[in-house]
């Protein structure tokens, strides 16, 4: 299957990782909008307009599902995306949410995506009794996008965002950003190792992976062959270093513009 996901930088390298470790057989087109990164503090109407031009940039790469390997956008726009996509779209959120098992459960999210308070509501829906603290990180992601990056000052911040959770006595947090996993070492220093870290790339993948089997005499099956395509928004030098930090790969990286309407071949 062809697979389209996107995220703002590298967080959604996390997503793509995991999906490659569930569902390998597959080519992927990743693409990073570096040119608006961070996504987590804009207005809703600016995520409600990126989600409009990557669904429609989606639309024209032949691609038979797509996931969104963004919270922030997952939380304001998945309908948005829905609508514009004729492919069926995965979700971290929806994903997440039905297979917590905790009653008391923390979330750490970008503040975009803590004000709609998609987890709460979405976790409440399938367990109505769960107790829901979000926590809102804003300092996160502009620290893991930095080409060197500082894990102590990383650590003092994460000191301070997960306080007021531990103090709730929370019994898993849910990494509602998907930059935060690959920061999942500092996170669990600082936490009791009683609190179980739940990323919600794992249920994403699986529900991936049930509708792939079942759909598995349509596509072509090709063993062993990952074929991955990247693409940015803006000119980053770094990225291929970025992706072979994060996912051990040098990859070719292609700038594209969203604002282009129509396909162009
Ligand atoms: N990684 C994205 C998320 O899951 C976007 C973070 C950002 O750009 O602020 O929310």
């Amino acid at each position: 299957m062809r697979l389209g996901l996107f995220d703002s930088g590298v967080g959604g390298f996390t997503v793509l990782k995991k999906v490659i470790e569930i569902c390998p057989n597959n080519s992927f087109i990743y693409l990073a909008d570096t040119a608006r990164l961070p996504y987590g503090v804009k207005k809703t109407s600016e995520i409600i307009k990126i989600a409009e031009e990557i669904a429609s940039w989606f639309g024209c790469q032949n691609i038979d599902a797509f996931l969104i390997a963004c919270n922030t956008t997952n939380a304001i726009a998945l309908d948005v995306i829905k609508k514009n996509l004729n492919v069926p779209v995965f979700d971290l959120i929806g994903s997440a949410a039905s297979t917590i098992q905790e009653s008391r459960v923390g979330v750490l999210a970008t503040p975009s995506t803590v004000k709609t308070k998609a987890y709460t509501n979405a976790i409440l829906e399938f367990k109505p009794k769960t107790f829901v603290i979000e926590q809102p990180c804003p300092e996160f992601v502009p620290m893991i996008e930095m080409d060197n990056i500082n894990f102590d000052k990383i650590a003092d911040v994460a000191s301070r965002y997960l306080q007021p959770l531990v103090r709730e006595e929370i019994h898993s947090l849910i990494l509602g950003c998907s930059h935060y996993p690959l920061i999942t070492p500092v996170l669990t220093e600082i936490l009791p190792s009683s609190v179980k870290l739940i990323d919600p790339a794992d249920s994403l993948s699986l529900r991936l992976k049930s509708f792939m089997d079942s759909k598995a005499s349509n596509f072509l099956k090709k063993k062993n062959l990952v074929d991955l395509k990247f693409y940015v928004t803006s000119n980053q030098k770094n990225f291929p270093n970025k992706a072979k930090h994060w996912l051990n790969v040098f990859p070719e990286v292609n700038l594209v513009s969203l604002q282009k309407k129509g396909c162009v071949s």
